[in-house]
């Protein structure tokens, strides 16, 4: 089974840079993950040149591989001012029918979102296990990076907002997963605080379509939902990435690999 999600990873990113790497890009966004790497690898076998194009990393490991791989890292903070960066590719824990993503699986929640509203082009890339068609079906919640002396309050706000997995468990701070030596910390050096939510989120069709959400009982629709936890004090970056139409994702595509048969 892991070699055929292996696998499906790099059928999507290979199908995603054939399909959207620009000709002539001047800066490209690299994201965070597994399945980044397969892009880099398959933007390396494109077997152009290069060596004027500047790689954006969405946080520590992403620049240690764009370094490794022999390209041109750039700072976001870095980028000429005004200047939109190409192309993003990222991936993405779960991808919905209107290409809204949860992301922040891997913790580099913050600067993801800054490269990928600051470029002109959204590419998600990920594999036939993230498509569902509602968010938070089977990736269970929602990540949020959060300043770690507002930690508390926010999950106390989170459960007002009804965040309650249907089995009854609340918000929780995300601990490393070898050493259980507390929370992790972001690339920012903030936590991570994980928001279940007992009913998958609505889309804006299904709002359209008269459903409708109810707060109270923890149902919401995805975009309302980012908007209402990014106001909460202390919340520095929320893993609800809302596209094509939300602030976000301007240009987002889905490219799955092939469910093995
Ligand atoms: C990191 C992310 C990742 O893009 C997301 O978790 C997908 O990772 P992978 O490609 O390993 O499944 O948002 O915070």
């Amino acid at each position: 089974m892991a070699v055929e999600i292996e696998t499906a990873k790099r059928a999507a990113a290979q199908l995603a840079v054939k399909n959207h790497f620009p000709d002539d890009p001047r800066f490209v966004g690299i994201g965070s993950g597994t399945t980044i790497v397969y892009v880099v690898e398959a933007i390396k076998e494109l077997g152009h040149d290069l060596s004027r194009v500047g790689f954006v990393p969405t946080g520590y490991q992403s620049k240690q591989l764009v370094i490794n791989a022999g390209l041109v890292p750039i700072e976001f903070d870095a980028l000429p001012d005004g200047v939109m960066v190409d192309i993003a590719f990222d991936g993405a824990d779960e991808v919905d029918d209107e290409l809204n993503c949860i992301k922040g699986g891997g913790a580099c929640l913050y600067q993801e979102k800054m490269v990928a509203m600051r470029s002109k082009e959204f590419i998600c890339v990920a594999d036939y296990r993230k498509l569902q068609s509602r968010l938070l079906t089977k990736w269970p919640t929602v990540p949020i990076e959060v300043e770690p002396k507002a930690a508390r309050q926010v999950m106390a706000r989170l459960k007002v907002l009804g965040s309650k997995s249907a089995a009854g468990k609340g918000p929780f701070l995300r601990e490393g997963a070898i050493l259980k030596a507390g929370p992790i910390k972001t690339d920012q050096d903030f936590f991570i605080v994980d928001a279940p939510f007992p009913e998958p989120l609505l889309t804006s069709a299904d709002l359209a379509g008269g459903t409708v959400a109810n707060p109270v009982k923890g149902v919401w629709e995805v975009e309302e939902l980012a908007r209402t936890i990014k106001d909460i004090n202390g919340v520095l970056a929320v893993g609800l990435f809302c596209g094509p139409t939300g602030p976000e994702a301007r240009d987002a595509a889905v490219i799955g690999g092939q469910r093995p048969v």
